[in-house]
């Protein structure tokens, strides 16, 4: 018998055998699942629930059943015998409950507690992903989506390295789009000679941006030769790289002081890097067949599509999607990625399904998205200000995020000193506190909404110690802590010699939810669905929270167990921190 891990999983593995006895494989049956809902909390853990649409199957063929009920009944009392099942019902049409054994429960929880929170973590064949995530353009600006993007992003990636998968962490940086022209050209007309060394800070940069744009836009002769700048750098001028280059290194130093501060590790290989195999590329593609020419211009042309994917633009130039076809080459073929991920907002929804369609017809992907290699695009919704419109601060109309990093943490920092922790803690702890909680609050407010939707943006709201809000939430951990320091016990001892039990419904509850943290990661993984995460770790604290209210801890005769489950529930806390992010604070 396995203890712990995905008790989905493990129902599912007894029922699917159930099945397999109680009726014939030929029906071509769908396995059971097992489902928790609370609507059924009252007759069991789990519930199956599709006992019905196997006997509509069933029923035309088979005349050994009298009703689904009869088939529920048959399908538990060929259920193997396991330690995880304490009993099984079946009601109404043909539900079959199952209540799982306490003693079970109690015993994986101990063995969890010795061998480590890693043992529960989701088991996949995937070996090695790419996640393609943050990736700003150079020169515009990092805006809110690009924030969303790199939370995102990073916890997905932390999911599948807790899973034990290769995950490589991709930004895939614009570096190589038209701004450039339109930026290297305004540099040499309006300060010719100065070569690269007038612009060298975010601000200059971000100044020249606009300033090249308003003469892009309204300057049709400058337009032009910026588009041929623009073919001149692709095409590796010397001159032309050089002051690319120098912007690029700017616009990086920029990025990676957010990137550090919000500790998220990310490799940079921008759409330049896959130049080099864009011409192979577009040969391969041309050998299938699948190239046509348009007005010049190379493409390939999708069923159901207006606009075909177009590889090279009737200047010679290409475009962001022949970047993304040379870069899914390379990740399939090169690094030999079997799942492909990328994080952006919803309004590149269209780019992301021309492009896997072409890569489709070209063979590179299967027809279904079902097997590997697999792509996804993981969209996300619109961040707004309290105001609704477009998200900004007070000082300038466009938000910058180290901007936005501060204000979390002199907020966060200002309500730590409020409640008097200047007086108590050394400046460093107040410094590390109020970055941990800052940025923490930040993150875990945009990853509990699913991601797809539109939220609003309130510092507010996120800073708020009550609700669903990683303040909340750390405050919650830290009162854990607080027990267990206060109960001057050693853990590691305890955890060795002592045992659980889940008699009071209370403990049962926090017990079961503990378990269930397994099965919530592989889903929140499988879905790429991190606010699956966060609803499981608010209700956790929950539960926590009802059992230190009904449940005596230090000084009860049930201390030692109740102390273990203190423990186990501290580290799922942190486990769930460590995936969304977010550095975990121990006193308060
Ligand atoms: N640079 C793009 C943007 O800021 C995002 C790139 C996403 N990744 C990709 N492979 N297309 O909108």
């Amino acid at each position: 018998e396995e203890f712990g891990g995905n008790l989905k999983q493990q129902l599912k593995k007894l029922f699917d055998e159930s099945l397999k006895l109680t009726v014939s494989d030929e029906h071509g049956l769908e396995p059971l699942v097992a489902a928790s809902d609370a609507k059924f909390r009252k007759l069991g853990d789990y519930q199956c629930n599709n006992v019905m649409g196997i006997w509509s199957i069933l029923k035309p063929k088979c005349s050994q059943f009298n009703g689904a009920s009869v088939l529920g009944q048959a399908i538990v009392s060929n259920l193997p015998t396991s330690e995880l099942v304490k009993s099984c019902s079946v009601t109404g049409p043909g539900f079959i409950n199952v209540v799982l054994s306490a003693e079970y429960m109690a015993k994986s929880l101990e063995i969890m507690l010795i061998n480590g929170i890693d043992t529960w973590a989701p088991t996949t064949s995937v070996k090695r992903v790419v996640v393609d995530f943050c990736s700003p353009n150079i020169a515009k600006e990092m805006h809110v989506g690009h924030l969303r993007s790199t939370i995102i992003g990073d916890t997905i990636a932390r999911m599948l390295e807790y899973s034990k998968v290769e995950v490589l962490r991709r930004n895939h940086v614009g570096d190589w789009g038209t701004q450039f022209g339109m930026l290297i050209e305004y540099l040499f007309e309006e300060l010719p000679g100065s070569d690269n060394e007038v612009v060298t800070t975010i601000g200059e940069l971000q100044l020249l941006y606009r300033k090249s744009k308003r003469k892009f836009d309204h300057d049709p002769v400058f337009k032009e030769k910026a588009q041929h700048a623009v073919v001149r750098l692709q095409s590796g001028d010397p001159v032309y790289v050089k002051t690319w280059a120098k912007i690029c290194e700017i616009s990086r130093t920029e990025a990676n002081k957010v990137l550090q501060r919000l500790q998220v590790k990310l490799e940079e290989k921008g759409e330049s890097f896959y130049k080099p195999y864009i011409g192979n590329m577009i040969e391969e593609l041309n050998n299938k067949g699948l190239v046509q020419e348009s007005d010049g211009a190379r493409v390939i042309f999708i069923k159901d599509f207006k606009t075909p994917l177009m590889l090279v633009k009737s200047d010679g130039g290409f475009t962001y999607s022949t970047t993304d076809m040379a870069a899914l080459w390379y990740r399939l073929n090169e690094e030999k990625a079997e799942w492909i991920i990328y994080v952006t907002d919803a309004g590149q929804k269209e780019h992301f399904d021309l492009f896997f369609k072409a890569a489709r017809k070209a063979g590179w992907l299967p027809d279904n998205d079902k097997t590997y290699p697999k792509v996804n695009h993981v969209d996300f919704g619109l961040v707004s200000g309290e105001d609704k419109k477009r998200f900004r601060t007070r000082a300038a109309d466009v938000v910058r995020l180290i901007d936005l990093l501060d204000e979390a943490k002199t907020r966060s920092k200002a309500a730590l000193i409020e409640r008097g922790k200047d007086k108590e803690w050394t400046l460093e702890e107040l410094d590390q506190t109020a970055e941990a909680v800052g940025y923490g609050a930040l993150k875990f407010a945009d990853l509990k909404n699913n991601r797809s939707t539109n939220y609003t943006f309130s510092f507010d709201q996120m800073l708020c110690d009550k609700g669903k809000t990683a303040v909340y939430l750390l405050y919650a951990h830290a009162r854990i802590c607080s027990i267990i320091r206060k109960s001057g016990k050693d853990m590691n001892e305890l955890k060795k010699t002592g045992n659980i039990a889940l008699d009071h419904v209370e403990e049962r509850a926090l017990g079961l939810h503990l378990l269930q943290f397994s099965e919530t990661v592989e889903e929140a993984s499988t879905k790429l669905l991190p606010h699956l995460l966060c609803e499981y770790l608010y209700e956790l604290s929950e539960h926590f929270s009802k059992f230190y209210s009904n449940c005596q801890v230090n000084g009860s005769t049930e201390e030692t167990s109740r102390l273990l489950l203190c423990e186990a529930t501290a580290i799922v806390m942190r486990k769930c921190f460590h995936v969304l992010g977010i550095t975990p604070v121990y006193k308060l």
